[in-house]
């Protein structure tokens, strides 16, 4: 089974202006005196946090910009509450500070939960959640999504920009939907 581009749903200059949006919002949600820690998910959310890094570093206090890993035990089922988080080394700068979690997609938002929960166990001085794309449907979450730059329904699955598919096709400048292609 192959997997092929179907549709360009986000281009480079969608995705420059959701950034600024979103980089815009959050710097309004926060007092002015107030520093920040940006903390994002490897390796899907890199390229958004950086391009949000960026943006809200030209008007406010960033004191880190750190990774993490978040993976799930076993790769297969999405919705799996097998949530395995390292956070590197920003354990070491989250206590007392504002957290801003970062995240390519959110979609159960079982990742972000458990991401949430770990770092809670630092005592920072607040946590708030970022995705450049939030999945919407009608399935009761326990997490709020405080921050997002787009909305899409369905299932469809999506790559570029970071967003991967089996590894593949992050480097992709903007975001578009896959289609399976059936060979004999
Ligand atoms: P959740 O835990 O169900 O909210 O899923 C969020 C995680 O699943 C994200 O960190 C992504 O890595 C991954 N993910 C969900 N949907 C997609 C997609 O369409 N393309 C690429 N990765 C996805
Ligand atoms: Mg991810």
């Amino acid at each position: 089974m192959l997997y092929v581009i179907e549709r360009i749903l986000l281009d480079k200059r969608d995705i420059d202006k959701l950034v600024l949006e979103t980089a815009r919002a959050i710097q309004y949600s926060y007092n002015d005196s107030s520093t920040l820690v940006i903390i994002y998910i490897l390796k899907g959310a890199r390229n958004f946090a950086q391009d949000l890094y960026n943006s809200i570093s030209k008007k406010k206090q960033v004191l880190h910009y750190l990774p993490i890993r978040a993976s799930s035990y076993n790769g297969k089922t999405k919705s799996s509450n097998n949530v395995m988080v390292d956070l590197m080394q920003a354990e070491d700068f989250i206590a007392n500070n504002h957290i801003l979690l970062v995240d390519d997609i959110f979609d159960t938002g079982v990742t972000m939960a458990k991401v949430v929960d770990v770092i809670s166990e630092y005592k920072p001085a607040s946590i708030k959640t970022c995705a450049l794309i939030k999945r919407e449907s009608k399935k009761e979450r326990n997490i709020v999504l405080d921050f997002k730059g787009y909305s899409i329904e369905g299932d469809d699955f999506l790559v570029g920009y970071g967003l991967d598919y089996k590894d593949k096709l992050r480097e992709l400048t903007y975001i578009a939907t896959i289609k399976k292609e059936f060979h004999d």
